[in-house]
């Protein structure tokens, strides 16, 4: 079966989905890393989010692949390992205004698809339920209050890339809002989603959660 899970920034997803894949021997693939390496890409060619002539044919040429590794899942950008450098706040803040572009959506949603078609997948993201895979056998979306969720960050945030508690969840609530609000395959939840809010529940406490409602629908 295929296990989708949606939600907005910093709700656990990452975590709980490779936790969730690693326990019952499925592959785990974040989408989000991808629309990180394209915006990674974006930025080294000074190519800003709005346009979309230059982003069409930068999505033609670059080479992104997503492979199991230590911590879940490499990502490599034309062969070149880029798991950490997408991580960077200047990815961070351009990634949801550059994900809201047609042809990268249209060229990441064909690869997402298509990694899934073997089955036996934990995908998440943020239209896996009710884009990319509408059909998979589980959807859960993922949720938390921003106050919860910036939090969370924080204390995952080295030393030296700290920035005020108050300032990262306004930046949290801007990409939710910018996520939610784009034309093309929108952050909501799919009608057919179980809404898991992780506000007052352990990492553990979710993971055990999706793995009964999993096994329930084998
Ligand atoms: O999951 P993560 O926070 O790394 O995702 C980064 C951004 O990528 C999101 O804020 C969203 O703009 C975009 N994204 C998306 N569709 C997905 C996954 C991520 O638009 N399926």
């Amino acid at each position: 079966m295929n296990v989708a899970i949606d939600g907005p920034a910093g709700a656990g997803k990452s975590t709980v989905a490779r936790r969730v894949a690693g326990e019952l021997g499925y592959v785990y693939v974040d989408t989000g890393a991808m629309y990180r390496a394209v915006t990674l890409a974006a930025l080294r060619q000074g190519i800003a989010p709005d346009e979309a002539d230059k982003l069409k044919e930068l999505i033609g040429t670059i080479r992104i692949e997503l492979k199991p590794g230590e911590q879940g899942q490499t990502v490599y950008l034309n062969g070149e390992d880029v798991t950490e450098a997408i991580r960077s706040r200047e990815v961070t803040l351009i990634v949801s205004p550059l994900a809201a572009n047609e042809s990268v959506r249209a060229k990441l949603v064909e690869l997402q698809r298509e990694l899934a078609s073997a089955r036996g997948i934990v995908m998440d993201g943020r239209d896996i339920g009710t884009h990319v895979l509408p059909d998979a056998e589980l959807k859960i979306f993922l949720t938390a209050s921003v106050q919860i969720r910036a939090q969370r960050r924080y204390q995952e945030l080295p030393e030296d890339q700290r920035i005020p508690l108050a300032q990262l969840e306004t930046e949290i609530a801007e990409r939710d809002r910018s996520d939610e609000q784009r034309e093309i395959s929108p952050l909501i939840c799919a009608k057919d989603a179980i809404v898991v809010d992780s506000s007052e529940l352990t990492i553990d406490e979710v993971v055990a959660a999706i793995i009964d409602l999993s096994r329930s629908r084998m």
